[in-house]
C-alpha cells in the first residue's frame, strides 16, 4: 500500500460549486515557464503540530535554506520563494489534541507557532510560512478537488488494512509483525503499533497515471536524488494492488505547495512548479507519486527536483515524537550556537545517503583562524612594512604551502558551484572546510607572529589568508549566515561583493579589517596558534 493518511470525520470536505475554470486556464499559460530565468521555488514539507518541533524537522528547514540562500547569491536578480509551515488535519492531530483534552485548533495555534518560532531562531529565510487550516489553503483545496472530481478521478469506496495513527498510513499484512513485546501489531518498517481499520473513504485513481508517471521517471531521471529512492519507487508504481488508493488527507497536505504560489489566484502563476522540494525520506512516495498525479491531472508541470534526505536517529531509530527519542533543536542552539547546529547537520547529514549521528569544527577552523590571523602582534609586523594590496600580491608567485593554498582557493567557487548543481551540500562545505584547513596549516608553517619571519612574509601570509577569509565567507553564506555576515562584516567586504560572483580569486575587495566574535553560544574557543 503506498498512500497513507486517511480524512478523518473532522477534517473539512473541500467541495464547492463555484466554477473557477477561467482563472485556472489563466492560471495553467503562465505556470508553465520552468526557464532558468523563472523565480526559484523552493518547500519543506509542512510539519505536524501535534508535538514540539525535533532536530529532524530542523534538518528539512536547513537542507530546504541552505538552496534558498545559496540561489539568492548565485543569482542575485532571481526572485526566491521559500515555503514552510504546518499540516493541521488529520487523525495524528486530533489524537494528540485528544490526549491532552484540548480542542486541535488550540492545540495547532500553539505548536504551528514553535515550528515559526524554530524557523526564525534557526534563521531559516523562508518567505512564506503556511498552515493548512488557513482560508488561502482551503480555496486551493477545494480547487483541486473540483478539477479531480469533475475527471472521474476521486471516487468514494471502502479499504481495509493495519492502519498506524502515527504514521498516518495504511499497512498490507505482509509490511506488518507481531511483537511479543507488543500488544498490538506493528508496521515491520517503522515499529508503530497499527490496527485493523476498515471503512469508507474516497479514492483516487492513481492507476491511470502509471503509464504517465513511469514515462516521466524513464524521461527525467534525475528529478528524484539521491536516486536510490527512485529505483524504489518504480516497483511500487506496477504492483496491482496498488492501483486505486484510498483518497487521504495527504491531498490536502500536499495542495499546500499549490497554495503557497498564490493558486488559484492567477497573478501568482510564474511561481510554478517547485525547483527544490526538500523531503525526508519516508516522505517520498507521495511526493514522488501521488503530488505529480495530481499534477498531471491538473495539466500542471511537475517539481524539478524532488530532494530526499536522511534521517537523524537515536538508539538506532528513527528520532520521533512519536517513539519519543528526539533531541530538542532550540536546546542545540542554545547550548552550541545557531550556526554551529546549521554547520553540523550540513556537514554531517548533508551527504543525503547515509543516516546521521555531532562535532563542532568550524569554530576552530574559521573562528580561530580569523583570531589568529588579526592578532595585533600580526597586524603590527604588516604594518612595518610597505603596503600591498592582495591584487599586487598575485602578481609575486607564490610557493610551498602558501601557493598550495592559493591554488585550493582558485578552484573554490567552481568546486562549491557543482557540489550544489548535484546537491551534494556535504561535498560544498567539505570543500570549504579543506581550504581552511589548508589555510590554517600553511599559517601555522609561516608563523607570521614569530620573529623568525621576516614581515615580507608576514604580510604575505596575512593578505592570502585575508583572501582566503573572503571567499570562504562568501561560500559560507548559505550554511551559517550569521557567523558568515560577521565575518564578512569584520572584513569590510561591501555588501554588493558578496554574491558567488565576486566569489573568484582577486574579484574582490576587504576594507578595514576589524575583531569581532564570529560565533554565538556558550562554547567559546581559545585562540592559539601564536
Ligand atoms: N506533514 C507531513 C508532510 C506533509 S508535506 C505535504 C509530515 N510531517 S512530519 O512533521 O512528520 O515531518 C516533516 C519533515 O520532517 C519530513 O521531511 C520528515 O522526513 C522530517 N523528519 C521527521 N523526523 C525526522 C528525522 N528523525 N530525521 C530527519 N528528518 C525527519 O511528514
Amino acid at each position: 500500500m503506498l498512500f497513507c493518511r486517511k480524512i478523518p470525520t473532522r477534517t473539512p470536505i473541500y467541495i464547492s460549486c463555484r466554477s473557477r475554470l477561467p482563472a485556472l486556464c489563466r492560471f495553467l499559460a503562465t505556470a508553465t515557464d520552468t526557464s532558468a530565468s523563472k523565480p526559484f521555488y523552493i518547500t519543506t514539507p509542512i510539519f505536524y503540530p501535534n508535538a514540539a518541533p525535533h532536530i529532524g524537522h530542523l534538518y528539512s528547514l536547513v537542507t530546504a535554506d541552505i538552496f534558498a540562500r545559496f540561489t539568492r547569491i548565485s543569482e542575485p536578480d532571481r526572485l526566491v520563494h521559500f515555503l514552510t509551515g504546518t499540516d493541521e488535519h488529520g487523525l495524528k492531530i486530533q489524537k494528540a489534541a485528544k490526549d491532552r483534552g484540548i480542542e486541535p485548533a488550540v492545540l495547532c495555534d500553539a505548536l504551528s507557532e514553535q515550528f515559526r518560532r524554530l524557523g526564525n531562531r534557526a534563521n531559516i529565510s523562508n518567505t512564506v510560512f503556511l498552515r493548512t487550516t488557513e482560508a488561502r489553503h482551503r480555496e486551493a483545496v477545494e480547487h483541486v478537488w473540483r478539477t479531480l472530481t469533475a475527471q472521474d478521478l476521486i471516487y468514494k469506496g471502502t479499504y481495509s488494512g493495519w492502519y498506524s495513527i502515527s504514521d498516518e498510513c495504511f499497512y498490507t499484512d505482509s509490511q506488518i509483525t507481531h511483537l511479543p513485546s507488543s500488544l498490538t501489531p506493528v508496521s515491520i518498517e517503522t515499529g508503530s503499533a497499527v490496527e485493523w481499520s476498515s471503512e469508507s473513504n474516497y479514492k483516487f485513481r492513481l492507476s491511470s497515471f502509471q503509464e504517465r508517471l513511469l514515462d516521466y521517471y524513464t524521461t527525467n531521471p534525475k528529478s528524484i536524488y539521491p536516486s536510490a529512492h527512485r529505483e524504489r519507487l518504480s516497483w511500487g508504481i506496477p504492483v496491482p494492488g496498488d492501483m486505486s488508493h484510498t483518497m487521504y488527507v495527504w491531498f490536502d497536505a500536499l495542495t499546500v505547495y499549490l497554495t503557497g504560489v498564490g493558486f488559484p489566484a492567477e497573478q501568482q502563476g510564474s511561481l510554478w512548479p517547485p525547483n527544490i522540494q526538500v523531503i525526508g525520506k519516508d516522505i517520498v512516495r507521495f511526493h514522488a507519486l501521488y503530488l505529480p498525479a495530481m499534477l498531471l491531472a491538473m495539466g500542471m508541470p511537475l517539481s524539478h527536483t524532488l530532494l530526499a534526505h536522511a534521517h537523524w536517529t537515536a538508539q538506532q531509530r528513527k528520532m520521533s515524537k512519536s517513539i519519543g527519542n528526539v533531541a530538542d533543536p532550540f536546546d542545540a542552539m542554545d547550548t552550541w550556537g545557531v550556526d554551529a547546529v546549521r554547520f553540523y547537520m550540513a556537514r554531517v547529514g548533508g551527504r543525503f545517503r547515509d543516516d546521521v549521528a555531532l562535532q563542532d569544527e568550524i569554530r576552530s577552523l574559521l573562528g580561530n583562524f580569523f583570531l589568529r590571523i588579526t592578532s595585533r602582534t600580526i597586524q603590527k609586523r604588516v604594518a612595518s612594512v610597505p603596503q600591498l594590496t592582495f591584487v599586487q600580491l598575485l602578481d609575486q608567485s607564490l610557493d610551498g604551502p602558501n601557493g598550495d593554498v592559493l591554488s585550493s582557493l582558485r578552484n573554490l567557487k567552481g568546486r562549491v558551484e557543482q557540489c550544489m548543481e548535484k546537491f551534494e551540500v556535504g561535498d560544498a562545505l567539505d570543500a570549504i572546510i579543506l581550504v581552511l584547513r589548508e589555510a590554517n596549516g600553511a599559517l601555522t608553517h609561516t608563523a607570521p607572529w614569530s620573529i623568525q619571519s621576516p614581515p615580507e612574509a608576514a604580510q604575505v601570509s596575512y593578505l592570502l589568508s585575508l583572501e582566503v577569509l573572503r571567499v570562504t565567507g562568501i561560500c559560507l553564506q548559505p550554511f551559517i549566515p550569521e557567523a558568515a555576515r560577521n565575518l564578512l562584516d569584520a572584513l569590510g567586504v561591501p555588501k554588493a561583493e558578496r554574491n558567488m560572483d565576486a566569489a573568484a580569486v582577486g574579484k574582490g575587495s576587504v576594507g578595514e579589517v576589524k575583531g569581532v566574535k564570529l560565533f554565538e553560544g556558550k562554547r567559546e574557543i581559545a585562540s592559539g596558534g601564536q
